[in-house]
């Protein structure tokens, strides 16, 4: 029977993870999957993680199942870090889930629960496993334009006349902040009048939010996501805690449903928990056992916040250090569209043959649509990108 199974086409993401091993040059450069890397190229365990593990090695005195929609500590630490203020519990199912990734899955599937007949609207370009989820679901997908190649910015007017097509009963899929791939994100102005076109239309939102810290700020980057929070009436919201705290591998996430009553509140938390329980039952627990414990421990959380910061600046200054060493080369501002984007990701706008060469003839790896984790970049290899971006004639 298993012989009946068809080979599955590799995602790119990871396929280029295992391409950048295999590599036995001496130099090569990975700005590949988004994974955040000191200038050594080291994934270090954050401090205040480390803290939370060494708290919770003293203290946890059991590895019994625990709650099936995730502990109250953790659901109620990431409502308050992801709304702030505008968390309103009575309204609000949560659920913890296996990283961003499980959020979105988890998203989809009760979107779909709710309704049959779902479309989702998703930006071109979206991460491509948005697609490829929804195409595994069978999930009718329809793309709405959102970056500009010329700009490397947002094409709003664009965008806007898109989503306005959605309807009740659709999806509209929005990055909340540092967009995957471009970089290229909404002002808060923007976010307000994507509000407007979701008002208008009755599509609910889902806003994958798996970066908050890394662009603006924490308050900042969730800034667009409150806006739409405040304004309609029913919002999934997928947050992913890989980023932000660190701890990628241990899979931790969650999803929001903001609700328009306590009593759809209970519908959506018990259908929430039982796609958990269809799914993999328990989410993990000590992913989401070190966040609460960071978020809950004033010491930790200001650790925790102050190492954020300093990720997050380092990456702004690789931003202005990889723009200004374009600008001297290329002897123009045409590529200064890298220090205005946010977050661990910018598209360069290269062909696929420009990627391949880069690739090929400097070691450099980006993925195919030429998205580059700027986290991968060191003073070091920031002059090596450049000559290569203007070597194969980007
Ligand atoms: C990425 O976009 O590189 C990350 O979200 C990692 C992944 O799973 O693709």
């Amino acid at each position: 029977m298993l012989g009946n199974l068809k080979p599955q086409a590799p995602d790119k993401i990871l396929a280029l993870m295992g391409e950048f091993k295999a590599d036995p040059r001496q130099g090569k450069v990975d700005l590949g999957v988004g994974v955040y890397k000191d200038a050594t190229g080291h994934t270090p365990i954050m401090r205040a993680v480390h803290a939370a593990e060494q708290r919770m090695l003293e203290t946890e005195t059991t590895k019994t199942y625990a709650s099936l929609s995730g502990e109250p500590d953790f659901q109620k630490a990431m409502g308050d870090l992801i709304l702030g203020q505008g968390l309103k519990p009575e309204t609000t199912a949560t659920l913890a889930t296996v990283g961003g990734t499980g959020a979105i899955r988890q998203a989809l599937e009760l979107a779909r629960m709710a309704n049959p007949d779902l479309r989702v609207f998703v930006s071109d370009p979206t991460w491509p496993n948005h697609i490829s989820i929804m195409n595994f679901m069978g999930v009718p997908v329809q793309t709405y334009r959102y970056f500009d190649s010329a700009t490397r910015g947002v094409d709003f007017e664009a965008m806007k006349a898109d989503i306005a097509q959605a309807k009740k009963g659709d999806v509209v899929l929005l990055h909340g902040c540092c967009h995957n791939p471009t970089g290229a994100n909404l002002t808060l102005e923007q976010w307000a009048e994507v509000a407007s076109v979701l008002e208008k239309t009755g599509a609910m939102p889902l806003i994958d939010l798996a970066y908050q810290g890394f662009g603006d700020g924490l308050e900042e980057d969730a800034a667009g996501t409150r806006l739409i929070a405040s304004r309609i009436p029913e919002v999934l919201i997928a947050a992913s805690c890989s980023k932000n705290f660190g701890i990628y591998r241990e899979r931790t996430g969650c999803l929001l449903a903001l609700c328009t009553d306590a009593g759809t509140r209970e519908l959506a938390q018990g259908a929430m928990a039982f796609l958990n329980r269809q799914t993999y039952s328990f989410p993990p627990f000590h992913g989401a056992k070190i966040v609460s414990t960071v978020l809950n421990t004033p010491e930790l959380r200001a650790d925790w916040m102050a190492e954020l910061e300093a990720v997050r600046n380092g990456m702004l200054k690789l931003r202005e250090q990889l723009a200004s060493e374009l600008r001297d080369l290329s002897g123009s501002d045409r590529f200064d569209f890298v220090a205005r984007h946010r977050g661990m990701f910018s598209r360069l706008g290269a062909t696929p043959e420009q990627v391949q060469k880069i690739k090929d003839e400097f070691a450099v790896y980006m993925v195919g649509d030429s998205r580059i984790n700027i986290a991968g970049l060191n003073e070091n290899s920031i002059p090596v990108l450049a000559r290569a971006i203007i070597e194969a004639g980007v």
